[in-house]
């Protein structure tokens, strides 16, 4: 059975996660040089959105969170620890030290349930990989280090004092010098062919050229550590405005690379699902982790949109509410992971939150029940006690916004008057004639029971609120690669 959890990935690996069980770990933490590790969708026009959705603000910094991790690993010894002193010696208490700090105690993690015959690759970039690389020297030793995969791709933008900044960097290590690796093999460009490739005698090497020339003939050459590869372009079908999303390409390939059919892959920065999205077409088994439910909710519809709705049995989200009590938990230790997750229970987008332009809407659902309309339900969540003017003030919003539906999601069951209150808000009547109740009261039990809103079907909802994934084609040629001479 595949897992995807919701929490953070130091808990979750200690807590669930069985030694050596691992084939391969892909990562992809985010990182504040990156401003866009927030979570920001774009508009539904395509321009970026007002709605900027903070996931997790400052995860790196200096703080007596990452001092603790910091003392934690220092505490145990051995190489993290000497490398992890020798970094604050140089870097002093910054940013940097806080983020190799939360680094590290999760790389000795990743370690742990690594297969001795696994793999893993760190996805950062230039900012912070030299000194990644002598973290996963610490962790993973020297002699382990595999290679340093650019990811190279075309972004245009004007430098005037330095070259343009256009890859990333995939650390590759092993967990021990045997490991398990697919040779992949990439297409000779024409000028090559023309080199290497034809009865020419002129080379100095002629051993080199045989040999070149006989996998040429078969395969193609040996895939070199630099691999070009397009940022999805905006109207790519696999992307779905979670802006740190990579390309499947990419993925697929370090899967191909470093895992068999079967195999476990396990991406503890799981973000919008690429890594899972990949094994599942590859015939991997996975497990993914991210601390967002509104990265569990986006991977819920990509693995559903991308697989059809018999993936629901062959995976299990945990950590997740099952229970009001455990609701009532989630809500009292994170506001907003408990919005995202009521809102995600109905397929709902959150909004930005209280303030400008979205006050008084915390989640938005749109439809489309006839040709070239959008209509909107507005969603307020109410995780404490319930009052009077609730019902009252999402009317209002409803107006407002001219919204055709509004729900009101809450912990506490509403009280009578407030019932009677939305009864009298009337009806939506869609073009097919059905009406449906223009302001809905739905508690977090009814929500857990299978409840959902009423609204228009399946047609009306298709592609209207999260953009949908393609359907899954894994025979398909991916067109992402650029020419690299
Ligand atoms: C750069 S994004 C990953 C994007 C992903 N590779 C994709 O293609 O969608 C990093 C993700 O890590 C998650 N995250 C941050 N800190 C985490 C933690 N401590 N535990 C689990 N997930 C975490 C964030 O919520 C975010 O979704």
């Amino acid at each position: 059975m595949n897992s995807l959890y919701y929490g953070d990935n130091l808990d979750v690996l200690r807590r669930y996660i069985k030694d050596e069980s691992v084939d391969l770990v892909y990562l992809d933490p985010p990182f504040n040089s990156n401003q866009d590790y927030n979570v920001l969708f774009a508009e539904r026009d395509g321009t970026r959105s007002q709605a900027q959705i903070k996931a997790f603000a400052d995860t790196w910094k200096w703080d007596h969170v990452s001092a603790e991790s910091y003392q934690e690993v220092v505490e145990a010894g051995g190489a993290v620890s000497q490398a992890m002193q020798a970094f604050r010696k140089f870097l002093g208490e910054n940013d940097m030290l806080a983020y190799l700090s939360m680094m590290a105690p999760r790389l000795i993690e990743m370690r742990r349930v690594m297969k001795p015959s696994g793999s893993i690759y760190l996805h950062c970039d230039p900012t912070a990989s030299h000194y990644l690389k002598i973290l996963m020297d610490a962790v993973f030793k020297p002699q382990n280090f595999q290679n340093e995969v650019i990811w190279w791709y075309r972004k245009w933008s004007k430098s005037t004092n330095h070259f343009l900044r256009n890859h990333d960097v995939l650390l590759f290590y092993s967990k021990e010098p045997q490991h398990t690796f697919n040779i992949l093999r990439v297409p000779l460009s024409p000028s090559t062919l023309r080199r290497f490739g034809g009865k020419r005698q002129d080379f100095a090497d002629e051993e080199r050229t045989r040999k070149i020339t006989t996998d040429e003939d078969s395969e193609g050459g040996f895939r070199p550590d630099v691999w070009s590869i397009n940022l999805l372009p905006a109207a790519a079908a696999e992307k779905l405005g979670y802006p740190t999303q990579k390309p499947l390409a990419l993925l697929e390939l370090v899967i191909q690379a470093s895992s068999k059919p079967g195999d476990i892959v396990l991406d503890p920065f799981c973000g919008c699902g690429t890594t899972l999205t990949a094994a599942q077409n590859l015939d991997r088994k996975w497990i993914g982790i991210d601390i967002t439910h509104l990265a569990i909710t986006l991977i819920r519809h990509r693995l559903y949109d991308t697989f059809g709705p018999q993936i629901k049995k062959t995976y299990e989200i945990i950590g997740e509410p099952v229970s009001v009590p455990d609701a009532e938990n989630l809500a009292r230790e994170n506001p907003y992971q408990f919005q995202w997750w009521a809102l995600g229970l109905v397929g709902a987008r959150p909004a930005e939150g209280k303030k400008g332009a979205d006050k008084g809407v915390d989640g938005r659902i749109y439809f489309h029940d006839e040709p070239k309309s959008t209509r909107q339900i507005i969603l307020s969540v109410k995780a404490g006690a319930m009052h009077a003017n609730y019902v009252r003030d999402l009317r209002g919003v409803l107006e407002r916004e001219k919204a055709e539906i509004g729900v009101l999601i809450s912990m506490e069951a509403p009280t009578q008057k407030m019932r009677a209150e939305a009864a009298s808000a009337d009806f939506y009547q869609a073009p097919s004639g059905k009406r449906y109740p223009r302001m809905q009261l739905i508690t977090v039990s009814d929500l857990l029971s299978g409840k959902g809103i009423d609204y228009p079907p399946e047609d009306a909802r298709k592609d209207a609120t999260f953009k949908q994934a393609p359907r899954s084609n894994p025979s398909k040629t991916r067109n992402f690669e650029l020419p690299l001479d």
